[in-house]
């Protein structure tokens, strides 16, 4: 049983589907992640595949696989101190697979294994999806190093 169900807003079966499997990512997952985000299309982790993994391995990083008869259904991705804070950075879920409680289990799952008490981020296309556990709403940022906006070039830290 996970933890932080209950606080998180949603105690019903969909959630507790024995047929998926929720387990810390394995090098045999890569191909099935990297294969879902192709289909999204999530750029960032098709180019490089070693890159990918480095990304959803590195230190302080949490990455869950939902896993259906072996193949990759669904992932999250998050970042923690491991104590306060943590940061969810990705979260997929395979789109015939999409209201059936796997991406809410998924985020439940990587929360009570961070060990954080808290989890910060940003969403442009599932603001529903975040809206259906326990939560705050405040504004949020991306910053980079540079941004092009229209015709104008922005600095950001020079
Ligand atoms: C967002 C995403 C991960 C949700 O995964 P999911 O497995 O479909 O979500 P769940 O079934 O756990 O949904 C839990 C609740 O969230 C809400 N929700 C989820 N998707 C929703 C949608 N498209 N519209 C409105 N509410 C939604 C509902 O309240 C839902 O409960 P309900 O089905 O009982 O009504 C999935 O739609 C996805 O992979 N989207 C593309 C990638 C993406 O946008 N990721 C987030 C990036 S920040």
């Amino acid at each position: 049983m996970i933890p932080y169900i209950e606080w998180l807003g949603r105690t019903d079966d969909k959630m507790i589907d024995d047929s998926i499997r929720y387990i810390p990512i394995e090098r045999r997952h890569l191909d099935g992640i990297i294969r879902l985000c192709k289909m999204e299309p999530w750029p960032s982790f098709i180019k490089d595949t070693e890159l990918t993994w480095r990304v959803l391995t590195g230190p302080g990083v949490y990455t869950i696989v939902a896993e259906e008869n072996g193949k990759v259904v669904g992932f999250v991705q998050l970042q923690t101190d491991g104590a306060i804070q943590s940061h969810l950075s990705n979260v997929l879920v395979a789109k015939n697979r999409r209201r059936k409680g796997i991406g809410k289990r998924l985020v439940c799952e990587v929360f009570s294994r961070s060990g954080a008490q808290r989890i910060d981020l940003i969403t442009e296309d599932a603001p529903e999806f975040y809206r259906s556990f326990a939560h705050k709403e405040w504004y949020g940022f991306r910053i980079y190093p540079q941004y092009k906006k229209g015709d104008r070039l922005t600095n950001g830290c020079t």
